[in-house]
């Protein structure tokens, strides 16, 4: 398996021009085509706020290729890692370069709903099959939607939605929602409220960070003073660190830290003590008690020294997507067609649990609902079984 990543230069420009034109002789079904690798394009932050959970998607991926023998139908494989750097100006120019001078056969990408956009409308256009192996912007399985666009992560508005009858169950009634303000955070408090809200919930305050920024002192001080029942939260990544951090330095004893569980995934060690006790949903818990989690986890800390999070086994599930395609079409890439067939009724049994697909391409799950003992995230219970978005304006066409 061959790896690199790329920043574009010039020169790179030149080359792989070249280098793509003679890849577009050499259709994938013919004998020379057959042993040509497959490409696989990654566009995911590796620098950032959000470079660790590239680098468990990245990781989960090869470990599942590693595991499928380093081939896809037959065919050895080639991954082209591009950073996003998260940033969603930059990302209309690399998924072009990846589709159309590193010529990759699938697109696997990003963590980031701004990037996701401009990278899923130019996937859409040219037709590239894509896999999203975080970014939960709703319109990729929504408004956005295409045969060729699948999702083995979840949309923004899923892990959040039963949160609002788990605190309203408990007579938590006043909530502060705090979030990064960009798609994601937006989505994933959108999410929350419309599980909250119609079933007596009150949101008292809405207060969004720029992203990426992580000064919270003057948000905790706010909050202090409004002193809500639950505060649900957004943030992900390097940023979940500080806000755990910050907020566990703040010593609000009397209010609940919830949020989408990105808020203590892939980074409860380096939140410590401050992660223990919070409660989050999300689709996916390190205790998860079934086969397929247990081996997972063992061969993930085997191989990269630390514990598996739900980005690895995004990625992980990402790769088995593609294999699936790969195998039903024998490594044939231009057989698109066949391929999307058997990559939208796939069903294993994934770490997270059974994995399937909506009929937009986004996985129908059970949402968990897990709490930090001793530095896990442990099951509580399900919180909603078999959650589907609502997938407001797909049209597949
Ligand atoms: C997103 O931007 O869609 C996003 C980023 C990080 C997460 C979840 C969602 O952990």
């Amino acid at each position: 398996m061959d790896n690199k990543t790329r920043k574009f230069t010039r020169r790179d420009t030149l080359l792989l021009a070249g280098a793509g034109a003679l890849a577009s002789f050499v259709p994938a079904g013919f004998a020379i085509g057959a042993q040509a690798k497959v490409r696989i394009g990654m566009l995911l932050p590796y620098s950032g706020t959000y470079a660790r959970l590239g680098n468990a998607i990245t990781g989960a991926m090869e470990l599942k290729f590693a595991e499928l023998g380093g081939k896809l139908g037959g065919r050895e494989i080639e991954i082209i890692k591009v950073d996003s750097e998260a940033k969603p100006p930059k990302a209309a120019e690399l998924t072009t370069k990846l589709i159309n001078q590193e010529k990759v056969d699938f697109l696997v990408g990003p963590v980031h709903s701004g990037v996701a956009m401009a990278m899923a409308k130019i996937a859409r256009e040219e037709g590239t099959m894509t896999i999203d192996p975080n970014a939960g912007a709703d319109q990729i399985t929504g408004a956005l939607c295409a045969p060729n666009i699948f999702r083995t992560s979840f949309s923004n508005w899923q892990p959040g939605h039963p949160m609002g009858k788990v605190l309203l169950e408990e007579g938590k009634k006043n909530v502060v929602l705090c979030y990064w303000n960009y798609g994601a955070g937006k989505q994933s408090a959108q999410g929350f409220k419309d599980g909250f809200v119609p079933h007596g919930g009150n949101i008292v305050k809405e207060i969004g960070v720029p992203f990426p920024e992580v000064q919270f002192q003057a948000v905790l001080a706010e909050i202090a003073s409004i002193k809500p029942d639950a505060v649900y939260t957004f943030f992900a990544g390097g940023g979940a660190v500080k806000f755990v951090k910050d907020w566990h330095a703040a010593g609000l004893k009397d209010i609940e830290l919830v949020g989408a569980g990105f808020l203590t995934e892939g980074v409860i060690k380096a939140q410590g003590e401050a992660a223990e006790g919070i409660r989050t949903t999300l689709h996916y818990a390190d205790s998860l008690d079934n086969p397929a989690n247990k081996a997972f986890r063992k061969a993930y800390a085997a191989k990269f020294g630390k514990e598996a999070d739900v980005y690895a086994v995004q990625g992980y599930d990402a790769a088995e997507l593609i294999r699936v395609g790969m195998d039903a079409v024998k490594g044939d890439t231009g057989a698109k067609a066949g391929m999307i067939k058997a990559m939208e009724s796939a069903t294993w049994d994934s770490p997270r649990g059974p994995f399937k697909l909506s009929a937009a391409h986004n996985p129908v799950q059970n949402i968990y609902l897990r709490q930090v003992k001793n530095g896990e995230n442990v099951v509580v219970k399900i919180a909603q079984e078999a959650l589907a978005d609502p997938a407001k304006g797909c049209k597949m066409g």
